[in-house]
C-alpha cells in the first residue's frame, strides 16, 4: 500500500467509526425514557406538599393546640404569638416558590366553602375540578388556557387529617360551612404547570 492509500483507509476508517458512534447515541437517544410528563410531576409535587401539610397539622397544630393546650395557632399569629395556620404556612411556602424565580409551576389551597373569600375558585377548571374530587375524593385532572398560555392543571382533595382542621373550621365565623368532620374533602390543592415551554 502506498502512502496515499494508507491515508485514504485511515480516513474511511475514522468515517465509519464517527458514523457508528453518531448512530448508538441517536439511538441511545431513542431509547431513553421521554421525561416526567406533567401528570406524573404534578403528581410527585403534591406528594410532598401533601406530606408536610398532614406533619404540620398533626405534629406542630393538633398536638401542641388541640392535645397538649401548650399554643394556639391564629391567623394573627404574629400579634398572638402563636403558630401559623397551617393555609398560612402553604401560602407562604407557595409564594417563596414563586418569588425564586427558579420553576415554572404554581400551587394553591381552594375550597367551595372558604373561610377566606380570596381562596375560591376562579377559574372553569378550579370550579369543575373542586366539584368532582368531592365528589370522588379522588385527583382531577385538566388543560387550561389563561392569558395566552396552555396549563397542564391538576387538582386533589384537601382533608381534614385531624381534629384541628374541621374543628378549627367549624368554629370560625367566616365560615359557610360548620358540619366538617375527620376525613371530610374541605377544599382542593391546585397545582399548575405551564405547557409547551
Ligand atoms: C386554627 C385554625 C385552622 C386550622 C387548624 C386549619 N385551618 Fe384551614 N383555614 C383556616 C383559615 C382561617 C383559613 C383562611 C386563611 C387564609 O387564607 O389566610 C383556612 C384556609 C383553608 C383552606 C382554603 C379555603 C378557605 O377555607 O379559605 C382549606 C382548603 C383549608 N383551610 C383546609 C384545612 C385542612 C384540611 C386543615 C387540616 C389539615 C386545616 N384547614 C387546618 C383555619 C384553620
Amino acid at each position: 500500500m502506498n502512502q496515499q492509500m494508507k491515508q485514504l483507509s485511515r480516513l474511511f476508517l475514522l468515517g465509519v467509526v464517527t458514523f457508528n458512534m453518531a448512530a448508538c447515541n441517536t439511538a441511545k437517544v431513542e431509547s431513553a425514557p421521554p421525561g416526567i410528563s406533567p401528570q406524573v410531576m404534578a403528581d410527585s409535587l403534591h406528594a410532598v406538599m401533601e406530606a408536610d401539610r398532614t406533619v404540620y397539622t398533626k405534629w406542630i397544630v393538633n398536638r401542641l393546640q388541640n392535645e397538649e393546650k401548650v399554643i394556639k395557632a391564629s391567623e394573627h399569629w404574629k400579634d398572638d404569638k402563636a403558630l401559623v395556620l397551617p393555609a398560612q404556612m402553604f401560602r407562604m411556602g407557595a409564594e417563596r416558590v414563586a418569588e425564586s424565580g427558579k420553576v415554572s409551576f404554581s400551587y394553591s389551597l381552594i375550597s367551595l366553602w372558604p373561610v377566606n373569600k380570596q381562596n375560591e375558585p376562579k377559574t372553569e377548571a378550579e370550579k369543575t375540578g373542586l366539584a368532582e374530587i368531592n365528589k370522588t375524593g379522588k385527583s382531577y385532572y385538566t388543560e387550561e388556557t389563561l392569558g395566552g398560555k396552555k396549563y397542564f392543571t391538576a387538582l386533589y382533595p384537601d382533608i381534614a387529617v385531624a381534629p384541628a382542621c374541621y374543628s378549627c373550621h367549624n368554629d370560625h365565623k367566616d365560615s359557610p360551612k360548620t358540619d366538617f368532620k375527620l376525613g371530610d374533602v374541605m377544599g382542593g390543592v391546585v397545582i399548575r404547570i405551564p405547557l409547551g415551554t
